[in-house]
């Protein structure tokens, strides 16, 4: 019995048998995987990262925290793509969903440095000055252009505000160990600096110092999200053909082959939308190549049922759903679960008897079945993987399962899941808009269209 729940009923008849026929191949890309033979193999540092590396590494990044002898209750993350979506998948996830205006015992986090819009850094440079903040810039190559820009605004305000000193003392990098221009600042400023490994690409990067150093500062169990990826990765490299992540990766490869283009990533939990945005991330820039791939959406229900559920339900056919849902998702408070039932009212007026007495999750629960029923029935192709306990352990195991299952779908595809060629073509462009050296020519004919 494998820790991810798997339900690949609701595929239907054609898709089911396809996917099942495809599974001796995922599993050899599987082998190839954890051989390191595949396509990109000197990328799969990710793979069984926990024991080969994490354990320990999380030890160290413990006791740097405990060590730290700052106040702070903000901790800034300036970084994109694979360097903040991790962090932010998790932090949505497990703190409060009003973070930072309810009382809370642990620092707020914010985020900063994916994208180029002044007036959202104004108003976190307003932010900042309402706090103590920590600034954790992250940025493997160190010369992406969002978090690049923005970290010299941010560390311009923390010099200004605390003194050189004290502000290096409030900055740290997490950076490749050698090259790129951040591990040079990191050095001459005299910042706090970890390592990203050479072997793992951004967006498989969340369990490495990426994620764990954020996620450490914010005091949630480092030590849980690696335990809940090891128990993934044990289970695959012991599974001999048969595991959810072989199975999905198969479905999602037969589907592709079966002429749909689109997989919805479903979640009744608003909690959960960063965890699908990491998710289309860790898709889309992994497989999305030479004209093939899935393009990775997410839907938010019941919200989008009041918009997008009409094209789900009766647009163009070219679409699999995946519904993802963990069996406990009421966070506890103090160790105690809180839950909240339909209350009892004399009047009844609003037509809602039927629903008194029963929890709000119990609901939510129907109306996911019921979605899921209707959506196979106007022809989308369904999956559900469920876990057990929306917390850090079970992140963790959704994080190496994704991962896993991508790895072996876009070996399916027969494209390198860890490139990302396609992102280079805005950077150019970008580049000589802004008058880059050596880019003058390329500057000219682009503005010459514009
Ligand atoms: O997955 C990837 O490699 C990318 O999405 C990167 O994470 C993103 O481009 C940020 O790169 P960097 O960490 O080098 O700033």
């Amino acid at each position: 019995m494998s820790y991810v729940k798997f339900n690949q009923r609701f595929l239907g008849e054609t898709l089911g048998a396809a996917a099942e026929s495809l599974r001796g191949k995922a599993q050899e890309q599987l082998i190839n995987l954890m051989n390191k033979t595949c396509l990109g193999a000197e990328w799969t540092g990710w793979w069984d990262y926990p024991k080969q590396r994490g354990f320990e590494l999380e030890e160290e990044i413990r006791r740097y925290v405990e060590k730290l002898d700052l106040d702070y209750d903000l901790v800034l993350v300036i970084g994109i793509g694979g360097s903040y979506l991790g962090t932010r998948a998790v932090t949505e996830a497990l703190l409060h969903s009003h973070h930072g205006s309810v009382r809370d015992h642990r620092p707020m986090i914010a985020f900063a440095g994916h994208h180029l819009s002044e007036g959202q850094l104004i108003d976190t440079l307003e932010l900042l000055e309402t706090k103590l903040p920590l600034v954790n810039v992250i940025s493997k190559s160190g010369t992406t252009t969002e978090p690049g820009v923005v970290f010299r605004v941010v560390r311009n305000y923390m010099e200004q505000r605390f003194g050189k000193e004290e502000a290096s003392r409030r900055i740290i990098c997490t950076t490749d160990a050698k090259e790129g221009a951040l591990r040079q600042v990191a050095s001459q400023e005299g910042y706090a600096s970890f390592v990203i490994p050479d072997d793992i690409g951004g967006r498989f990067s969340v369990l490495t110092p990426v994620g764990l150093v954020p996620l450490a500062l914010l005091r949630l169990d480092t030590r849980a999200l690696l335990e809940g990826a090891d128990v993934i990765f044990r289970e695959l490299a012991s599974c001999q053909g048969q595991h959810p992540v072989l199975s999905y990766a198969a479905a999602r490869f037969a589907a592709f082959q079966q002429g749909k283009r689109i997989e919805i990533l479903a979640s009744s939990n608003p909690k959960l939308s960063h965890l699908v945005e990491w998710w289309k991330q860790l898709y889309g820039e992994s497989e999305g190549k030479q004209g093939k791939g899935l393009f990775p959406a997410g839907l938010g229900y019941t919200t989008d049922l009041h918009s997008l559920g009409q094209y789900v339900q009766d647009g163009v056919r070219n679409v699999i759903e995946t519904f993802l849902q963990f069996e406990v998702e009421v966070p506890r408070r103090q160790g105690v679960e809180k839950r909240v039932r339909v209350p009892a009212q004399e009047s009844r007026l609003d037509q809602l008897a039927y629903l008194e007495g029963r929890l709000i999750n119990e609901i939510n629960q129907a109306a996911m079945q019921g979605t899921m029923l209707a959506h196979f029935d106007g022809g989308v192709p369904c999956m559900q993987l469920t876990l057990p306990e929306l917390n850090e352990h079970g992140i963790g195991a959704l994080f190496a399962f994704f991962e896993s299952a991508c790895a072996v779908s876009g070996s399916l595809l027969d494209v390198n899941p860890y490139d990302q060629p396609g992102v280079e073509a805005y950077k150019k462009n970008l580049f000589a808009l802004m008058g880059k050296p050596g880019t003058e020519a390329l500057g000219a004919k682009l503005r010459e269209r514009l």
